[in-house]
């Protein structure tokens, strides 16, 4: 595994690619389909066809790995210091994990007459938040102008909603309008809570509230707005549960693919009826997090040796295993990874590599890959080669497509993460208390 450090300077890079691609797409690129009903379309950010920009064009290459595996690694850190009460990664986990880096994105519009934009999605974040114009900081090229819209209101200070505001909601001098900002390691973030339309596929939330960013500094200014997808107060999904009744079902579609676009489907509507699943774990602590029971892994036919305390929930320390859309490469606290990482080296039985980041790695394309299945308390989900396996651009190598914690980091938390969700439909029914899983191909509709 790569160390932390060498990972995190190469970030930057990586936030500048995004950054920069606005317009232009991949001249191969199929127009992304319309969205309609309840469905919006889901792009990869980092696909050839990214709606951000041909900012990833080898998406295999080995740089690209090591710089996913570096964001994952700092996401993963993220993620756990929301699970574990107190804790703090301040100095390895920098601010820019605030806000992510999208993995995949979907269009809305916001305001009258309504602006485009485009959101992250975000199953581990409550917040909403949207680049405004004349943001100083932040990076984007199309942000939200709140002075064009008619439809636009701040949020008075004093309002109920303010109090709900994270952190220290705080009304600056001489001002009416609720302000709020956080400060993380070197980054902050100071943002007007607003209200607004935003439409999404053919459905308008009429009074969305959100975070107007006005100033960001340090590293963790967002490329674009976040549509928060975990169940605190302030979340899309809390926001609009008269309408979707918290439930929501994605197909996320492979990085690679030029053609395949996948689907975020918003209520009740149109969600698959015969579906395994698995009940979803209440934390209270961080209610945001989709919290699942995964019970072992399998590698072709062999249950692998995993401690039990390794995957057990526990509401108090925040351990077990949460579902989530921002991280690409599954990672496992070390003792699972090592069970699942042993045993499929032991099957392809050929000389293991490493590169960037990923530790079991072949260089002979003849290898037969084992398949993995993953079992959840009530349910067995077996990951094809495609969620299993990543294959460089760089000659023939291919890699298990899952990691450890960075070295000397003792995490919690397993992250079934995107690469391993793809070109699968996966349901969150909160009122029901569940999670689906079914296979499905996410071709443009
Ligand atoms: C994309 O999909 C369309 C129809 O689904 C097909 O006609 C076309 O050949 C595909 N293009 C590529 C590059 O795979
Ligand atoms: C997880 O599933 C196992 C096996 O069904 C069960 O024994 C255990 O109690 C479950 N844990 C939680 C927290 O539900």
């Amino acid at each position: 595994m790569r160390g932390c450090k060498t990972g995190m300077r190469m970030l930057p890079m990586l936030l500048l690619v995004l950054a920069a691609g606005a317009a232009a797409s991949h001249s191969s690129c199929p127009a992304t389909p319309p969205d309609s009903g309840a469905t919006l379309q889901v792009s990869h950010a980092f696909g050839p066809c990214s709606p951000l920009g041909p900012g990833a064009a080898s998406p295999s290459g080995a740089g690209f790995l090591a710089d996913q595996a570096a964001r994952d690694a700092s996401r993963l850190l993220y993620l756990d210091s929301l699970a574990v009460r107190g804790r703090a990664y301040a100095p390895i986990a920098s601010g820019r994990q605030l806000l992510q880096t999208p993995t995949y994105v979907v269009r809305a519009r916001l305001g009258t007459p309504a602006q485009q934009l485009l959101l992250a999605v975000d199953t581990s974040n409550d917040a909403a938040w949207i680049p405004c114009a004349g943001c100083t900081g932040c990076p984007t090229s199309t942000p939200f102008n709140p002075a064009a819209s008619t439809s636009y209101r701040p949020v008075a200070c004093g309002s109920p909603l303010c109090a709900q505001a994270p952190n220290a909601a705080s009304c600056p001098p001489n001002s009416k309008a609720c302000g709020f900002s956080l400060t993380y390691a070197d980054s902050s973030l100071v943002a007007a809570l607003s209200q607004d339309s935003l439409a999404v596929a053919n459905d308008v939330v009429k009074t969305y509230t959100f975070g107007c960013l006005q100033r960001a500094t340090g590293t963790a200014a967002p490329p674009q707005g976040l549509l928060g997808l975990g169940r605190g107060p302030l979340s899309f999904l809390s926001q609009t549960k008269d309408m979707y009744e918290a439930t929501f079902s994605y197909c996320l579609p492979s990085f690679k693919s030029l053609n395949f676009s996948g689907t975020l489907r918003l209520g009740r509507k149109g969600q698959p009826q015969r579906i395994k699943t698995t009940p979803l774990l209440a934390n209270p602590h961080r209610s945001s997090l989709y919290y699942v029971n995964m019970t072992g892994i399998r590698v072709g036919n062999k249950v692998v040796p995993i401690p039990a305390a390794a995957l057990a929930f526990d509401a108090a320390t925040g351990a077990g295993t949460v579902l989530d859309s921002g991280t690409m490469f599954t990672r496992l606290v070390a003792p699972a990874y090592v069970a699942v990482r042993d045993e499929v080296r032991r099957r392809v039985g050929a000389p293991v590599s490493s590169l960037g980041g990923f530790d079991t790695c072949f260089s002979d394309p003849a290898v037969k890959w084992p398949a993995v299945t993953l079992l959840f308390d009530g349910m067995q989900v077996t990951l094809p080669e495609e969620n299993v396996v990543i294959h460089s651009t760089y000659g023939t190598t291919s890699c298990l497509a899952m990691a450890a914690a960075p070295d000397g980091v003792n995490t919690v938390l397993n992250v079934i993460a995107s690469m391993q969700q793809q070109n699968h439909r996966v349901l969150f029914d909160v009122p029901n208390g569940r999670v689906g899983f079914a296979r499905e191909r996410c071709t443009a509709a």
